[in-house]
């Protein structure tokens, strides 16, 4: 009990902290900090930031909205410390940084086994439950026996020929339930906020290639079980990031809300992710390998042989939940920015027709063709990255901006900061899919996904299925914006936009 008084007192004193630094600080610009202005390697100790005992006041953090606007916070940060700085966060501490050389040194300081922040809330209900860890939490040499397996299967280049025919055949059922859905508006458009549907259309996708089936979202009737599924996935973002700060040991103990809400989003996606697993199990002891039609992810994985059930079903279930909003999230602003950017989207419905000419309809071939596309998806991913930060612990020490930081430091290159710093991109306010066209200045500034053996593990899975989705789209539909709102992110664990995003979809061709 008085280590979870001392955890609260720590949390009350870093959050304190952040709202009552002088403000003389806060217009120290990025890159002038001291640390820059001397060559010598300095001690870990003076690394600027709030991570001594200062007083602290959760209650201001909680009024501010400070779980909420965390990314926003991070940012601020850079600007009164300078590319380095140093926090205590609840019962974490660590060094955060933003240049991209430093993030070179961080990676190249990650270590046989690459160990992320442990998101406590998750692992808390694995072992409340009594059920495996899959490759998202795993660590060490258990997890790199998973991850290499699981490599092969799911992000290696060759599982492009596999994926993309079923992510096609979706991505033309999304345009067929748009025009339905125009048609029945009876005004020769849509308008309407996109999230559900892009849920559906992520959960679909990923689904089929993990199961090589489909579970029918994109048709009028929707199993309950699956849209349950979709409600419990926004839950779990949501409860995970109160539970960043507040040990989950002591929710789970007082019986608060969030954690018997956690709990109830995660049991509902195991159950439904179950529920698959043992379908598919079924099938395969019936079918016994006669189909030669590819069997996706699961069935490939069981036929292999090589991970034991339990942990192909705890790293099919953290796929299935990684695979949902992180994807559908980022095609909604990527929609948002093609609405505010009318001459970019035509210049990207240009490039989709050559790419589908030149292909003669071949979608492999179509999604190599598409530049332009892809930069627009890694811009906005610049713009609205899912992940604030990347974390990882150092194996070795390392320097950075001239100070020390001793082995086993949790440090973390905060994505969102660096997207928006306009000493690491020229004019970052504005979104320009160009930028990434031109192959020299990217150095270590395209992390989105992650990096090295421990990055996204869905990134092929999620880059063909944005990329069909768009190329479907472009071809489609012209995506306007009602009225001149400007979104804002919020932070849940992922970030999501703050308010609804409205969009209107008005078909290309008539007679559809
Ligand atoms: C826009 C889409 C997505 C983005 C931006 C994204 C981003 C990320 C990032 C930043 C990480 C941490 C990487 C690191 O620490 O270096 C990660 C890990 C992971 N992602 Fe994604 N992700 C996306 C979609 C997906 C999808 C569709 C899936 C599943 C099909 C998925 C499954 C995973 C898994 C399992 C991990 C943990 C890998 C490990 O620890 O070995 N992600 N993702």
């Amino acid at each position: 009990q008085s280590l979870t008084t001392l955890r609260l007192f720590t949390i009350f004193s870093w959050t304190c902290g952040r709202f009552l630094f002088p403000t003389w600080i806060k217009t120290i610009p990025i890159g002038l900090s001291m640390a820059r202005c001397s060559s010598i390697v300095r001690p870990f100790s003076e690394i600027p930031g709030l991570w001594k005992n200062g007083v602290a006041n959760l209650y201001n953090f909680w009024k501010l909205d400070g779980f909420r606007n965390l990314h926003r916070i991070m940012l601020q940060n850079f600007n009164t410390f300078g590319p380095i700085y140093r926090e205590k966060v609840g019962y974490y501490e660590s060094v955060n940084i933003i240049n991209p050389e430093d993030a070179a040194i961080l990676f190249k300081a990650e270590g046989h086994y690459p160990k992320r922040l442990r998101v406590e809330a998750w692992t808390s209900y694995r072992d409340y439950r009594n059920r495996k860890y899959g490759v998202l939490l795993k660590d060490g040499e258990d997890w790199r026996l998973n991850r290499v397996i699981l490599n092969k299967e799911v992000i290696s280049p060759k599982t492009l020929e596999n994926f993309v025919p079923l992510l096609d055949e979706v991505g033309q059922d999304f345009v067929a339930r748009v025009h339905k859905k125009i048609k029945r508006s009876g005004q020769k458009q849509w308008t309407t906020d996109l999230s559900q549907e892009l849920f559906k259309y992520a959960l679909e996708s990923v689904s089929s290639v993990l199961y090589g089936e489909r579970l029918g979202l994109m048709l009028d009737y929707i199993d309950p079980e699956a849209q349950h599924f979709i409600e419990c996935i926004t839950l779990m973002f949501k409860t995970t990031s109160p539970m960043l700060y507040i040990p989950p040991a002591l929710l789970r103990q007082i019986g608060a809300k969030v954690w018997r809400d956690h709990v109830e989003a995660w049991d509902g996606i195991f159950s439904q992710a179950d529920r698959c697993i043992h379908n598919i199990y079924r099938k395969l002891r019936q079918e016994a390998g006669t189909s030669k039609k590819y069997p996706g992810v699961l069935a490939s994985l069981l036929m292999l042989d090589k991970m034991s059930i339990e942990d192909i079903k705890a790293s099919i279930t953290e796929l299935m939940a990684g695979g949902v909003d992180t994807t559908s999230v980022t095609l909604l602003w990527t929609l948002y920015e093609l609405a505010r950017h009318p001459n970019l989207q035509e210049e990207l419905r240009a490039e989709v027709a050559a790419a589908r000419a030149e292909s003669q309809g071949d979608m492999l071939e179509m999604l190599k063709r598409i530049p332009l596309v892809k930069g627009a998806l890694k811009e906005t991913l610049r713009l609205h990255p899912v992940a604030v930060s990347l974390q990882r612990y150092i194996a070795d020490d390392i320097i950075i901006q001239n100070y020390h930081i001793p082995a086993g430091t949790l440090v973390q290159l905060g994505l969102y900061a660096m997207g928006r710093d306009p000493k690491v991109f020229f004019r970052p306010e504005q979104y320009q899919p160009s930028r990434w066209l031109r192959t020299e200045k990217h150095y270590f500034r395209s992390l989105s996904f992650g990096f090295g053996p421990r990055q996204c593990l869905g990134r092929r899975i999620a880059e063909a299925e944005m990329q069909i989705f768009l190329i479907h789209m472009l071809e489609n539909f012209r995506v306007e914006k009602q009225r001149h709102v400007e979104v804002q992110s919020t932070f849940e664990l992922i970030l999501v936009p703050e308010k609804p995003i409205i969009l209107t979809l008005k078909p290309l061709h008539t007679s559809q």
